[in-house]
C-alpha cells in the first residue's frame, strides 16, 4: 500500500486560475485540428483535448470539455462536490426499506429487479435487465432429530426420538420481517436431496486440517453425520471434506462461542433485547465447491445461455446431504455427545478455540455417538434451470474503451438482507443518484461507468460470473477496474480488500470523506481505518473479474468490529429492524458509503490518467515471494513448541490460513528426510529467481508511475492552441500510459488456470483451495509446498516468471 497519497479535496483546491482563450479561435482551433487527425489517432486527440481545457477557472488535470470546444461543466473538483453532497441518510433507509420487505432470493424477484432498473432510470442513468438460465436449487422439505434407541421391558428396542429440531426461526414480535408469510426456509444452497441416519461426530470448523486430526485419531468418520461450526472458511468445503472422508450428512451451526464478548453468557441480552446473538438464528448460504469454480455449476466457463450445454455438476457442488440449524437446535445433539469419545481439549490447541467449555452444559466431545444415539438428516430440495436477473447501468464517456465497473448483489437468502447484500444496494443506489445529479448538471464523464445489480451471488457469484464470462472479450479489451460493494454496512469498521494497484485509491477516497463519528471533530472515515487491504480472495462478486478476467478489483464496506451488535449473517434477523436499531442507525454510515464509493469511482473514471500506482503493484509481489519462502521454510524446519504456543493468539486469517492447509502435519518434517528435502532445498534456490524478475518489474514500474506524475503535471501547464502538436504529443502519451496501466493486472493470467481449478487463471490471486473465501497469494506455488510435490513447484515457478517478464516487458 502507498502511504503517499493525498486527500483529493484538498489537492483540487489548491489548483490556480489561467488565462482565457477567446472561444471563436478555440473552435476554429477545433475544427481544423479535428479535421486533420488521422481515425488512428482519434481516441488520443480526444483524450488530448479532453484533458487539455484551455478554459482558465480550470486545473486542466480536473477539468475538460468535449473535444477542447468549451468550458467543461461540471469539472472534477465540482463533481466530487456534487458525490459528498448529494447522498442522505434518509434515501438510503427508503431503499433498505424497499429492498428488505419481501422476500428476493435468486431468480424469484423480477419486481425486485425492474423496481432498480426504473429507479436507476428516474436518476437519470439508461439500464437494462440482463438474464440468464441457471442451476440452481429451492427447499422443500427438511427434518432434523436425535434418535435414540430404548429397550423395552420386554427385551425389545425402538427408537425414539428424543429431540426434533425445529429448524425454523422464531418470529419476534419487534421484528416484523422475522413473520412474514413467505419468509424463506433455512436450507443451503446446492445441498442434495438425501434421507440420512448415523452416529454424530463433532468436526470443529471443518477445516481440512480438524478433518486430518480426526483421521490420525483413529475417530470413525465413514458413514456418520459430522456437526460442525460455521466459521473461517467458506461452508461448502467443509461438506467437501467430509463427503471425500464418506461422512453421509452434515450439520453446520453457529457457535456464541465466536461471537467473542457480545454473548448471553458475558452477560449481553439476545436480540430484539439487546445485541448478543438470537439464539434461535441460522445462517443459511451455498455449500457450492467456491474454491474450485463460481458461477452456474452446470456452464463453467461460458455463460449460461437458454441454449448453453450443460455439463454434470458432480465436482462442482456436494453429493451428500447438509443442513444449516441454529445454537438452540445444536444443543441437544452436542449434549448427546457429551462423555463419547476423546474431548476436544484432549486434541491440539486448534480445537479449543473460542470454546466456552462447559457452555450451557456441553463438553464437546468429539464422538462418535454409540450406534444407538443417531441423528436422522433428510432434506428435500427442488433443482431447476431458472432465469435470473442483473441489473446492468451504464453512463458512456468519452473514451469508449477505458470502463469502470461497480457492482452489488440484490438476491439475498432472507426477505431482509439490510446488511447483506442490501446494505451495499442501498448505497449503490445513493451513489448512482449523485452520478446522476451530476449529468443532470451537465457532467460529461471521460471513462464509460458501468453499474451492476446482480442477481444470484449469494448461491455462488452467478449473475456476475455469468455475465463476465459472456462480455469476457469486451471486458478484457476494456475494463480498466472493478469495485464491489456487498455488505455495505453492518457496522462501523471500514473494511477493504483490493489489488495492489487500486490500494492507494482507498487512502485517497476515504481521507476526503467525513467520519459519521465525530468524537474527534473533523476526523474522517481515514482516520479511523486501521488501514488494512486484505489480498483478494473470493466470497464476493470480484472473483470474476479478478481472477478469471485478470481486473484489479477493490471490495469494501463497514462490518461490524469486537464488541460491536452481532451480526446475524443469512438469518432472518439481517433485518430492516435491526439495522435500524443496532446496525446503523439512522442510516449514516449508508450515506458515508456512498460517498466513499462515489468518490473511489469518480478517481478511477474522471482524472486523465489512470489513478493506478505500478510501483504498489511491485511491492507487494515482493512481499508475496517473501511470503511463500517463509511458508517453505516452515514446511522445511520441525514444527517448535512456540508456533503450537501462540496459535491461541494468532488472528483469524493466521488461524484458518492454517487450518486449510493441506500439509501433511503428521508427516512432523518434510517426508522420507533426504531425497525429498534436497529437492525441497533445490526448490528453494529456484525460487529466488522470482525476486529476481520482481526486481526487474519494479524498475519499469516506477518508471511507468514517473511517467503518470509527470503527465499530470504537464496537463496542468497550459499549452497555446497554435502549439497543437504538442498538444496532441501529449494525448498520444497520456494514452499510451493509460493503456499500459490498463493491461497490467492482465499480464497475470495463465490460461490453463491453476491445478485442479482451470477456471482460476489468475497466478497471484486465488481464493485458498481449502479456505474459500481467504485470498491465497501465488496459489500454485503454495498448492505445490503443501503437497510436497516440488517438481510442480518448480514449474509454478517457471509460470510465475515468464507473467513477471511479460508484465515487465510490456511496461
Ligand atoms: C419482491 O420484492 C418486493 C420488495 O422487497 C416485495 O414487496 C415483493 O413481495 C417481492 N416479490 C416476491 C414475489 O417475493
Ligand atoms: C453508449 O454507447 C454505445 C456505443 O456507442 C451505445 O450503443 C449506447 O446506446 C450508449 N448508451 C447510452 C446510455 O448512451
Ligand atoms: C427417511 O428414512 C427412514 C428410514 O431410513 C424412514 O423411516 C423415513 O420415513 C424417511 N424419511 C422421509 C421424510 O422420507
Ligand atoms: C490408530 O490406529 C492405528 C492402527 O490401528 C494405531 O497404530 C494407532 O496407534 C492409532 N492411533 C491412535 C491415536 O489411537
Ligand atoms: C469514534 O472515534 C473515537 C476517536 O477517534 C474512537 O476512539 C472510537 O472508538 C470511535 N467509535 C466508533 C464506534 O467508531
Ligand atoms: C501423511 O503422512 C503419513 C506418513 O507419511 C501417511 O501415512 C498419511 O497417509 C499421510 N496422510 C495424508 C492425509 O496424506
Ligand atoms: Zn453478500
Amino acid at each position: 500500500m502507498s502511504s503517499e497519497y493525498t486527500p483529493l479535496l484538498t489537492k483540487v483546491r489548491v489548483a490556480q486560475p489561467r488565462p482565457r482563450y477567446p472561444h471563436a479561435v478555440l473552435r476554429r482551433f477545433c475544427t481544423v485540428a479535428l479535421a486533420s487527425v488521422l481515425i488512428w489517432f482519434f481516441i488520443a486527440v480526444a483524450a488530448s483535448m479532453t484533458f487539455l481545457d484551455d478554459d482558465p477557472h480550470d486545473d486542466p488535470s480536473d477539468g475538460w470539455s468535449w473535444p477542447g470546444c468549451g468550458k467543461r461543466k461540471v469539472d472534477y473538483d465540482q463533481l466530487q462536490r456534487i458525490l459528498l453532497d448529494t447522498p442522505t441518510s434518509k434515501h438510503a433507509e427508503e431503499w433498505s426499506r424497499y429492498y428488505t420487505s419481501g422476500p428476493h432470493i435468486a431468480g424469484k424477484n423480477y419486481s425486485q429487479a425492474l423496481w432498480t432498473k426504473n429507479k436507476w432510470e428516474e436518476f437519470g442513468i439508461k439500464a437494462d435487465i440482463v438474464s440468464y438460465d441457471v442451476y440452481l436449487n429451492y427447499p422443500v422439505d427438511h427434518r432434523l432429530a436425535l434418535l435414540e434407541k430404548k429397550k423395552h421391558d420386554d427385551d425389545t428396542s425402538a427408537w425414539k426420538v428424543s429431540y426434533e429440531a425445529s429448524l425454523t426461526e422464531d418470529v419476534i414480535e419487534d421484528d416484523p420481517t422475522s413473520s412474514l408469510p413467505d419468509r424463506i426456509p433455512t436450507f443451503h444452497g446446492y445441498s442434495a436431496s438425501g434421507n440420512v441416519t448415523g452416529s454424530v461426530v463433532y468436526v470443529n470448523y471443518g477445516t481440512y486440517q480438524d478433518f486430518a486430526d480426526l483421521v490420525k485419531a483413529n475417530v470413525t468418520l465413514k458413514d456418520k453425520v459430522a456437526i460442525a461450526r460455521y466459521g473461517g472458511i467458506f461452508r461448502g468445503l467443509k461438506v467437501k471434506r467430509a463427503q471425500e472422508l464418506g461422512m453421509v450428512g452434515v450439520v453446520l451451526y453457529t457457535d456464541p462461542g465466536d461471537d467473542g464478548d457480545v454473548t448471553e453468557e458475558k452477560g449481553e441480552k439476545v436480540y430484539p433485547d439487546g445485541p448478543a446473538r438470537q439464539p434461535s438464528s441460522v445462517q443459511r448460504g451455498s455449500t457450492q465447491f467456491l474454491s474450485f469454480a463460481p458461477g452456474d455449476p452446470t456452464t463453467p466457463g461460458y455463460p449460461s445461455k437458454p441454449d448453453a450445454p450443460r455439463q454434470p455438476v458432480d465436482t462442482a457442488i456436494p453429493s451428500i446431504p447438509s443442513i444449516p440449524i441454529s445454537y438452540k437446535d445444536a444443543l441437544p445433539i452436542l449434549k448427546a455427545l457429551n462423555g463419547h469419545g476423546p474431548k476436544a481439549d484432549d486434541f491440539n490447541q486448534y480445537w479449543t478455540r473460542n470454546m466456552g467449555l462447559g457452555y450451557k452444559g456441553v463438553h464437546y466431545n468429539i464422538g462418535p455417538t454409540p450406534d444407538h444415539v443417531v441423528v436422522n438428516l433428510y432434506n428435500k430440495q427442488d433443482y431447476v434451470t431458472t432465469p435470473l436477473w442483473n441489473v446492468i447501468g451504464v453512463i458512456n464517456g468519452t473514451i469508449p474503451d477505458e470502463v469502470i465497473i461497480v457492482g452489488n448483489h440484490r438476491d439475498a437468502w432472507i426477505a431482509g438482507g439490510a446488511g447483506d447484500p442490501n446494505s451495499g444496494s442501498a448505497v449503490m443506489n445513493e451513489m448512482i443518484r449523485s452520478f446522476g445529479e451530476a449529468l443532470r448538471q451537465g457532467w460529461k464523464p471521460l471513462r464509460t461507468i458501468v453499474f451492476g445489480s446482480w442477481d444470484g451471488e449469494e448461491y455462488g457469484l452467478i449473475g456476475s460470473t455469468e455475465w463476465v464470462e459472456e462480455y469476457l472479450p469486451w471486458l478484457n479489451h476494456a475494463n480498466v477496474a472493478y469495485i464491489n460493494i456487498d455488505a455495505g454496512v453492518r457496522g462501523t469498521e471500514l473494511r477493504t480488500a483490493a489489488a495492489p494497484l487500486l490500494d492507494h485509491i482507498i487512502h485517497a477516497a476515504t481521507a476526503a470523506v467525513p467520519s459519521p463519528n465525530q468524537t474527534i471533530p473533523g476526523q474522517t472515515v481515514h482516520d479511523l481505518w486501521d488501514k488494512r487491504i486484505k489480498t483478494m480472495g473470493s466470497g464476493s462478486d470480484f472473483t470474476a473479474f479478478q481472477d478469471f478476467a485478470g481486473v484489479p478489483s477493490i471490495d469494501i464496506g463497514f462490518n461490524s468490529g469486537p464488541g460491536a451488535a452481532v451480526y446475524h449473517y443469512h438469518s432472518n434477523y439481517d433485518s430492516f429492524h435491526w439495522m435500524e436499531k443496532y446496525g446503523d442507525p439512522g442510516f449514516v454510515y449508508h450515506r458515508t458509503m456512498a460517498q466513499v464509493l462515489g468518490l473511489i469511482t469518480a478517481q478511477l473514471a474522471d482524472l486523465p490518467i489512470i489513478s493506478f500506482r505500478a510501483a504498489d503493484y511491485a511491492r507487494a509481489l515482493d512481499r508475496y515471494v517473501k511470503q511463500v519462502e517463509d511458508k517453505l521454510d516452515a514446511a522445511l524446519a520441525p514444527p517448535s513448541a512456540s508456533t503450537i504456543e501462540a496459535s491461541s493468539l494468532i488472528d483469524d486469517d493466521t488461524y484458518f490460513e492454517l487450518r486449510g492447509s493441506t500439509r501433511n502435519t503428521s508427516t512432523a518434517t518434510l517426508s522420507s528426510a533426504s531425497a525429498s528435502s534436497a529437492s525441497a532445498e533445490t526448490f528453494k534456490t529456484t525460487l529466488r529467481r522470482l525476486h529476481h524478475a520482481v526486481d526487474k518489474l519494479a524498475v519499469p514500474a516506477a518508471q511507468l508511475d514517473k511517467r503518470a506524475d509527470e503527465l499530470a503535471e504537464e496537463l496542468k501547464r497550459d499549452i497555446p492552441w497554435w502549439k497543437w502538436p504538442a498538444k496532441l504529443r501529449l494525448g498520444w502519451q497520456v494514452r499510451k500510459v493509460n493503456t499500459k496501466y490498463k493491461f497490467m493486472e492482465r499480464a497475470f493470467l495463465f490460461e490453463e488456470g491453476l491445478d485442479g481449478r482451470p477456471w482460476f487463471k489468475h497466478v497471484v490471486f486465488a481464493p485458498g483451495l481449502w479456505t474459500g473465501y481467504a485470498g491465497a497469494v501465488f496459489p500454485g506455488l503454495v498448492e505445490s509446498i503443501d503437497d510436497e510435490d516440488w517438481v510442480n513447484a518448480e514449474r509454478w515457478v517457471d509460470i510465475i516468471e515468464s507473467r513477471l517478464k511479460n508484465a515487465a516487458r510490456r511496461l
